[in-house]
């Protein structure tokens, strides 16, 4: 399939993009626009009002639609508020992009009830306030497209950034349970990892650095070869992609490193059995680490009965033999 012989559109279909009016938001806005969708540009009041309408008036400019829709996703109103914006103006939602948030960051041991409660509210309730009510009216429509961003800071780590990370990994376990749940309406949902020098990025604390170990794996890296595709344009196709009708896959995490785009897995090794008669000692636990740890082979289970199913899976092979 070219990208000629089979466009992707949105016409006809309504766009949610939470924190739409700078950064990543902005572009994911500007490129749902672009390809037809009436956009529904959520970002704060205040702070983010100018910013909201820019990104509207841009739309609009190029003879798109789109309305601003002015409240923090962080409470279960001003989310219930962005939904009844979205189908006051245009009566559906096929697709909902929780984007909304702010980087929160400090040494682990720093970190105040304060902290880490906004980050759970802005990144992880923030996506149930949304999600929830969007997910009632694609239920009903029998259609729809959600999509969560998590962040590499919580998937593999990210010194500092102990309950961003945890927040944004939370979004992980939404996703996939929304998936399954979303699965027999029609409803799609997963993850998108982003990666682009926004405000957000630039203002990223640099207290890790008296951390050796964290610190040579930020200095393996050479930024200048990646900075032309560190940036919102790259990650808005990866959006538009999974967020419109030709998507099929769900239930998953998408990576956009600069321009190399790739699927995120949670896997399980093939693990050892310990014997059915009784529970193993810890010392025999320790005699087989090599194997607990061999991921050679690795197992992609979209359930706990697909995880068990590798254990009986394996049992019956034993018994086998
Ligand atoms: N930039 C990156 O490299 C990167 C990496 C991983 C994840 N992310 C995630 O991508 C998303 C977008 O980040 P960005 O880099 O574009 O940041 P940004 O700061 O450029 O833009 C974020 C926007 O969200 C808005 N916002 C913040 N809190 C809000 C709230 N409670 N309700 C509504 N809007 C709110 C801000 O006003 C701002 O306009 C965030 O969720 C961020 O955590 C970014």
């Amino acid at each position: 399939m070219t990208d000629d012989a089979q466009p992707i559109d949105f016409a006809g279909q309504s766009v949610i993009v939470t924190g739409g009016g700078a950064g990543i938001g902005r572009a994911y806005a500007l490129a749902f626009a672009e390809r037809g969708a009436k956009v529904v540009v959520n970002d704060l009041d205040g702070p983010g009002r100018a910013r909201a309408e820019e990104v509207v008036d841009a739309i609009r400019a190029a003879g798109g639609e789109a309305i601003t829709s002015l409240h923090s996703v962080a409470t279960r109103a001003g989310g219930d508020a962005i939904v009844a914006d979205a189908l006051a103006a245009y009566g559906r939602i096929d697709a909902l992009i929780n984007n909304a948030g702010v980087l929160l960051d400090d040494a682990f041991e720093d970190l105040t009830d304060t902290d880490i409660d906004a980050m759970i509210a802005i990144h992880l309730k923030g996506a149930f306030h949304l999600a929830q009510p969007v997910f009632r009216v694609m239920k009903t429509a029998g259609y729809g497209r959600i999509v969560f961003t998590g962040s590499s800071s919580g998937m593999f780590g990210h010194a500092w950034h102990a309950a961003y990370g945890a927040a944004k990994t939370g979004l992980l376990g939404l996703s996939n349970v929304v998936a399954l749940e979303g699965s027999p309406f029609g409803i799609l949902s997963n993850v998108v990892m982003p990666n682009a020098m926004t405000a957000l990025a630039g203002n990223i604390k640099q207290g890790f650095r008296d951390n050796a170990d964290f610190m040579a794996s930020v200095e393996r890296v050479d930024f200048t070869t990646l900075l032309p595709a560190l940036r919102p344009e790259y990650t808005a196709p990866l959006v538009v992609y999974l967020a419109s009708r030709a998507c099929r896959s769900s239930h998953s995490v998408y990576s956009q490193a600069g321009n190399r785009y790739a699927r995120v897995i949670v896997g399980e090794a093939q693990g050892w059995l310990s014997s059915l008669d009784a529970p193993p000692s810890p010392e025999e636990i320790a005699r087989h680490w090599a194997e607990v740890e061999d991921i050679s082979t690795l197992h992609l289970p979209l359930t706990n009965y697909d995880e068990l199913g590798i254990s009986i899976a394996a049992n019956r092979e034993r018994l086998a033999q």
